[in-house]
């Protein structure tokens, strides 16, 4: 299997999760035999203090050409003052647009060894199997007009959706669900937006088709409170860009920290696969960064571009396995308990060896 890996790292904790993710795709194509390529870009803020631009026309083109992009982090503090469209996060929105990939796929999994990780009581969390579906190419983040007028002291964002753009991401949710439990949470603010009005009545329609798949609406401020009493409740949760950015992060709390969730981004020429979390300023080069959200994120690149089923639950099993044993980032520790805290390129490295065996005893079992 051939595989072409364009790696932006970017700021903050990017890099070093990256390369823990990196290491671990690298040891899946040593031991199955596959050709997999890293070929690195900027984007973010390191790309406007090299080239002044938070996506260079190289990245850009590196991306286009490559099978799959794992995408670190963008952001950094000393950009702050700049307007929206100067920022290293407008890299992201930009490189997002020109992937074209409109279902990003957030699923948020409470591992057991983490129970007690998590604020919310092991008989919340026990069981939750989450998968968001957010749509990543409309809403409030690229609808038009928007400016900030200084002289009259106002500003305006607008969110605008199609019919179409959600027709198209509606149906991602649906198959996904007709795969899983067969339930699919709509999330939108239809008692006050006509955006959300169309939403619904067009995730409704949708539904139609997918008659085995039960549907259910949530107005959006109801749904995180049940997300955090409740999760167990959900199934597929489908929602538009900026509920869907909110949501998953409070998902975060279920399994004990934004540092554990993974995002695979599908449906455009290139998909895009990033953790969910950002680029943690305030622990970035203290070894502190937990990097098993970029380490499932690397299981999802197997899943949907390669598709090695096989190897993405090896990896998950390996993650499983180093939580089991104890091991822990200080995220996700626990108070009281027995775990070991380790850094991020230790916890990487456990994760390594855990998939290293687990790959061997597979192949000595085929070989008897
Ligand atoms: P953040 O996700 O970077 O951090 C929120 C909190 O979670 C921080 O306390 C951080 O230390 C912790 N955290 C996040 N990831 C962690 C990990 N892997 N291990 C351990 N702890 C982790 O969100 P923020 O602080 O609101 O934003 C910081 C910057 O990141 C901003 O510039 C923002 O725009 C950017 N951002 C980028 C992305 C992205 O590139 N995909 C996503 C979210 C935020
Ligand atoms: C995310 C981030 C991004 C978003 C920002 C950095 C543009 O928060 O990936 O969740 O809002 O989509
Ligand atoms: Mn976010």
């Amino acid at each position: 299997m051939r595989l072409k890996i364009a790696v932006l790292a970017g700021d903050g904790i990017g890099p070093e999760v990256t390369h823990e993710a990196t290491q671990i795709l690298r040891a899946v194509a040593e031991l199955g035999g596959h050709d997999f390529t890293f070929t690195s870009g900027l984007i973010g803020g390191v790309a406007i203090t090299a080239h002044d631009t938070p996506l260079p026309q190289a990245t850009l083109n590196l991306a286009l050409e490559s099978d799959a992009v794992l995408l670190g982090a963008v952001g950094d503090n000393k950009f702050n003052a700049l307007p929206p469209d100067k920022r290293p996060e407008s890299g992201l929105l930009q490189i997002r647009q020109a992937l074209g990939g409109f279902a990003n796929l957030r699923p948020s999994l409470a591992f057991k060894a983490l129970a007690t990780s998590s604020p919310l009581r092991p008989e919340v969390t026990a069981d939750v199997d989450i998968l968001f579906v957010r749509e990543l190419l409309g809403g409030l983040y690229f609808g038009q007009p928007r400016w900030w007028n200084k002289d009259t002291g106002e500003a305006i964002n607008t969110m605008r959706y199609t019919k179409s753009e959600v027709v198209r991401v509606a149906r991602v949710a649906f198959e996904l669900a007709s795969k899983r439990r067969k339930k699919v949470t709509s999330v939108d603010k239809a008692n006050v937006l006509e955006v959300s009005q169309l939403w619904r009545a067009t995730v409704t329609e949708v539904a139609k088709d997918y008659p085995d798949v039960t549907l259910e609406h949530q107005l959006v401020d109801s749904m995180a409170m049940h997300l955090m009493n409740i999760p167990r409740n959900f199934d597929v949760v489908l929602t538009e860009n900026l509920f869907g950015d909110i949501l998953s992060d409070e998902s975060g709390v279920i399994t004990g920290s934004l540092g554990m969730l993974p995002s695979a981004t599908i449906g455009g020429a290139v998909n895009l696969y990033e953790p969910v979390h950002g680029s943690a300023p305030d622990i970035a080069g203290t070894g502190k960064a937990n990097p098993l959200g970029a380490i499932l994120t690397a299981a999802m690149i197997l899943r949907h571009s390669a598709n090695l089923e096989t190897d993405a639950k090896a990896i998950e099993t390996a993650v499983h396995k180093v939580l089991d044993a104890g091991y822990r980032t200080p995220d996700i520790a626990q108070t009281g308990s027995t775990s070991q805290i380790v850094t991020t390129p230790q916890m990487g490295k456990l994760v390594h060896q855990a998939l290293v065996e687990s790959i061997d005893r597979r192949q000595s079992m085929h070989a008897v």
